[in-house]
């Protein structure tokens, strides 16, 4: 029988392969010193990451939320659209809408009708329902199906600095949207055994996406989540993955954290419900860890189409 980390370096290697392949280093590196355009990088327009991994429960909500609340706190305009019909990003606000992403994606009614505030200044919501669940199928027949997602969302990106979709556990059609709409890919990736189990996939999918449908799309990061130092398998896990794809990898590891459990309980994104929890210190740890590569517009953006009048309900509708 193979022992683990044996077998884990195999996979580990096969997804490098792939990822050469497919991705040269060059293409993708972010923050090698020859790297510079990435770094000097123009203001942020209404820039569109996908937070995306078919793999359930590696944190991709937890990332979406705190990471697009931590852009928030830094007075960077923010929106965070939730693609995913479990709605956890929605409820991790305490928001209960009549209505839904689904909506604007149908043409039952335009995006900006469905902007929600938060507590935060800088960060709207688009909340998801469980409607949701039923757009794969009734998609499924609408010309540019794919791009059903881009289309509804043109004409209200450019109201915020950055925009954050949360994405549900599969490759399906809400995925493709994602992709479709997004400039950078964000994966997180859990440090656990089977954590590459996938990502190959994944990274096929991003890069048929680009080639085929979005040539915009780049990997912006991989974000190591759950990280548990006490745990043997986690620190190895962690030092595979970075010996293996370096700089794609952010330098800041999300740790295991209660306090990042807790929190969607009480309707808040950590860092108004501990700031000081390690979960919220790492947050805004990641969140300055990009912002350095997008510059802050010198002309200013108006903070959220919610807070402007534009959708003008409260934080409870039902
Ligand atoms: N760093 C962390 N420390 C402790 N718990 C965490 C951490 N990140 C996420 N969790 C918890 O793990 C569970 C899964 O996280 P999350 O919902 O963010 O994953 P997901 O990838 O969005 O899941 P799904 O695929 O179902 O959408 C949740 O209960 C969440 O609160
Ligand atoms: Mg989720």
């Amino acid at each position: 029988m193979r022992s683990e980390p044996e077998s884990l370096r195999q996979q580990l290697g096969s997804v490098l392969d792939l990822v050469n392949r497919k991705w040269p280093r060059g293409e993708i590196a972010l923050s090698e010193p020859e790297i510079t355009i990435q770094q000097q990088r123009k203001p942020a327009s209404g820039l569109v990451f996908a937070v995306v991994n078919q793999k359930g429960g590696v944190g991709k909500t937890t990332t979406a939320v705190n990471l697009a609340a931590s852009f928030a706190a830094s007075e960077r305009s923010t929106l965070l659209l939730d693609l995913d019909p479990q709605a956890n990003a929605t409820s991790a606000f305490g928001i209960a809408a009549t209505r839904h992403i689904y909506d604007a994606i149908s043409g039952r009614c335009v995006m900006k009708d469905v902007v929600r505030p938060t507590e935060l200044d800088f960060l709207d919501l688009i909340p998801a329902g469980r409607d949701l669940y039923g757009a794969e199928i009734e998609l499924a027949s609408v010309l540019n199906r794919e791009r059903q997602l881009e289309r509804s969302l043109s004409d209200l990106r450019q109201a915020y600095e950055f925009v954050f979709i949360d994405c549900p556990p599969s490759l399906g059609l809400l995925t493709l949207n994602a992709l479709c709409a997004a400039s950078r890919v964000i994966i997180p990736l859990q440090c656990e055994y089977y954590a590459l189990e996938g990502l190959a996939g994944l990274l096929e999918t991003v890069d048929l996406v680009r080639e085929q449908l979005n040539p915009e799309l780049g990997l912006e990061g991989i974000l190591l989540t759950m990280v548990d130092q006490r745990n043997n398998l986690s620190r190895q896990v962690g030092k595979e993955v970075r010996d293996h794809f370096g700089v794609e990898v952010y330098e800041t590891e999300i740790p295991r954290n209660v306090r990042l459990s807790e929190a969607p309980s009480h309707g808040k994104p950590v860092l108004l419900y501990d700031i000081h929890s390690k979960g919220a210190v790492s947050y805004l740890r990641l969140a300055d860890e990009i912002l350095r590569r997008y510059p802050r517009p010198s002309h200013s953006i108006a903070p959220t189409v919610a807070s402007g009048g534009l959708a003008s309900e409260g934080n409870t509708d039902e």
